[in-house]
């Protein structure tokens, strides 16, 4: 049966894939997105498109108003780790003030239902690898604590109000929409898939490796990078999943390559040579981070339609040689 969703952030990155995912099973959408980092332009026609923030409680109020929802997908953050390590508060203030007031409306409006964008980052010092439900937590930088503690906020709905959660900790979101609409455009970058692809096309003068001192087999960091639409899939397995309780679930590909790797793998697709240049380690980056994704695959039968590297990469190729200046060359012919 149809159902009805807030979408919070629905106009970013992970968030927009959700939407067409929602949309192609047919949900009714309602984007709220401030559009700080996200775009207009992937909002598609059949959602509708709120634009406001979180920290304005009254816009908040409004939309639960105006619709009965079914469940809330809450995706709008800050989320990038090395400007969480140079501004913690904006972090640690921003992110869990905007959930609150969320969590806050949603329980006020009977909405009991809520999915919510984690991070790898939660896991700093992992003891086994790859990394499951039941690691330590102990995150990584302000922003991954950011997250845990909205988490936390999240447990203590559901223990006191009987609010459902699902905690999806994302590992490394990459790739973009088979249906050639959607990729990833932040501004500033700041991931490596789209800045080597940049650096292969000449807009940038070369990629820069933090750090080739970590202790992995060519000494720079290793991360699992998982297709959008697959985090796009667990989000509505999970949905169901909800009527019987809170979950929580690590979401990679199991699989882990390094920053030459991810390098090699975009020389390949766009058959074009990578100037690297090699710089000091990124404050807040872990040297490994691999995802055990057992747990959702036992559960949900969820398992990746796109788990190899390439194929991440030459979605993602697709979408940025099309689209060289993203959303904004978008809305632009659009006008
Ligand atoms: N890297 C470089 N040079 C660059 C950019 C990145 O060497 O110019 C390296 C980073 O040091 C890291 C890897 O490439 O080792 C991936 O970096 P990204 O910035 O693309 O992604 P992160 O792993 O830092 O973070 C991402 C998301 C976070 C999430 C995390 C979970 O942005 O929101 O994955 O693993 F928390």
């Amino acid at each position: 049966t149809p159902k009805t969703i807030l979408v919070t952030g629905g106009a970013g990155y992970v968030g927009s894939h959700c939407v067409a995912e929602l949309l192609d099973h047919g949900h009714r959408v309602v984007v709220f997105d401030n559009l700080r980092q996200g775009h207009v332009a992937a909002v598609p026609p059949e959602a509708a498109f709120v634009q406001a923030d979180l920290a304005d409680e009254a816009a908040l109020a409004r939309v639960f108003a105006e619709w009965r929802f079914d469940a809330v997908f809450h995706f709008a953050a800050l989320s990038v780790v090395g400007e969480s390590m140079r501004d913690p508060h904006a972090y640690l203030h921003g992110n869990t003030v905007t959930s609150l007031n969320l969590i806050r409306a949603a329980v006020k409006a009977g909405v009991m239902k809520l999915v919510f964008s984690s991070t790898a980052n939660l896991f700093g010092s992992p003891k086994r690898i790859p990394i499951d439900e039941d690691e330590a937590i102990d995150p990584g930088s302000p922003y991954g604590e950011s997250k845990f503690m909205i988490e936390r906020a999240l447990h203590w709905a559901d223990r006191c109000h009987g609010l459902r959660s699902a905690c999806l900790r994302y590992f490394n979101a990459a790739g973009a929409h088979p249906n050639g609409k959607l990729g990833e455009d932040h501004s500033p970058e700041t991931h490596l898939i789209p800045l080597v692809m940049d650096a292969a096309t000449g807009k940038r003068p070369h990629i820069e490796i933090f750090g080739d001192d970590y202790d992995t087999h060519d000494g720079t960091c290793i991360r699992d990078y998982i297709h959008v639409c697959d985090l796009a899939d667990a989000h509505l397995r999970v949905l169901d999943a909800l009527e019987e309780r809170s979950v929580r679930y690590n979401l990679g590909n199991g699989t882990g390559y390094s920053v030459r790797e991810v390098i090699s793998s975009v020389e390949r697709i766009t058959g074009r040579s990578v100037p690297v240049k090699i710089g000091p380690r990124r404050p807040g980056d872990l040297p490994v981070l691999i995802a055990s994704s057992e747990r959702i695959r036992r559960d949900l039968g969820w398992q990746p339609r796109f788990p190899d590297l390439d194929s991440i990469i030459a979605g993602a190729w697709a979408w940025r040689s099309a689209h060289p200046h993203g959303f904004r060359g978008l809305a632009a012919a659009a006008e």
